[in-house]
């Protein structure tokens, strides 16, 4: 199997570390951004065209307020000190998910750190803030539906490749690998359309303890899978 295109993370255990490291959680969380800076570099390095990490789900604005604040706040010391790192890489950042949801200073921010990398052209960095996949759904479905009415189409049109277009990763390929930290086995509302044919890897150890040799040994592990989105291997590989 070749090199995978798109890497896509949901970056969980920052709290349950710093818990085993008698920390508050919000040193979890800082330690986590170092996880990400060392995990982009690397991405990029290997050239991977495409890494999505999970920042911030919908339904993380339940969590108490306090940790709400101090989540944002670290996007918000995120965005300005990573970009030196971004331009160097010549890496655009990409968001997905409900910005409107945001602090407006925040979203702003994120506005104009996606200007400033837009001509950036060999890795695609997305954050997904407040972003859940079924809100995702939905917001597609709404613009699918104004579609409808505008060009004067009926439901019979909307095929699978007119919903992808609506959706927050229109122009970006599915990911070939979604990998989720923490031990935890399942996907939590994370890109539930793009990943119908994703190969999963689940890591036992905390985001803030994840290295670029897990990173290597689910690349590893990739290249031995045999993907057939539903046909028989023969096909893909003809003997
Ligand atoms: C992941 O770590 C970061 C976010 C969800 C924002 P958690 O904060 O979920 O850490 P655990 O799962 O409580 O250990
Ligand atoms: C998923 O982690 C969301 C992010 C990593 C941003 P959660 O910690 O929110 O997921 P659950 O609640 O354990 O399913
Ligand atoms: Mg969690």
């Amino acid at each position: 199997m070749g090199r995978p295109e798109h890497i896509a993370i949901i970056m969980d255990g920052n709290g349950r570390w710093a818990r085993q490291n008698g920390l508050p959680r919000f040193a979890g969380h800082q330690e986590g951004v170092m996880t990400v800076r060392r995990i982009v570099q690397e991405c990029s390095r290997l050239q991977i065209k495409y890494l999505t990490l999970y920042a911030f789900s919908s339904e993380n604005w339940h969590r108490p307020e306090q940790e709400v604040k101090a989540l944002m706040g670290l996007l918000d010391t995120y965005l300005t000190n990573e970009i030196p790192l971004l331009q160097k890489n010549n890496i655009r950042l990409n968001v997905i998910g409900d910005l409107k949801r945001l602090p407006e200073q925040l979203r702003h921010k994120v506005l104009d750190k996606l200007k400033q990398t837009e001509n950036n052209t060999d890795m695609v960095l997305t954050l997904a803030l407040s972003y859940g996949a079924r809100d995702e759904i939905v917001r597609a479905a709404r613009s699918v539906c104004a579609e409808i009415v505008t060009r004067g189409l009926e439901p019979k049109d909307i095929d699978e490749s007119m919903l992808a277009n609506h959706l927050d990763t229109v122009n970006m390929p599915d990911p070939d690998i979604l990998i989720r930290t923490s031990g935890e086995q399942r996907v939590s509302n994370f890109l539930l359309w793009q990943i119908a044919y994703s190969e999963l890897f689940f890591c036992s150890c905390f985001w803030p303890e994840f290295s670029i040799e897990h990173l290597a040994a689910v690349l590893q592990e990739y290249q031995n899978r045999c993907r057939r989105f539903g046909r028989v291997s023969n096909e893909i590989f003809p003997q």
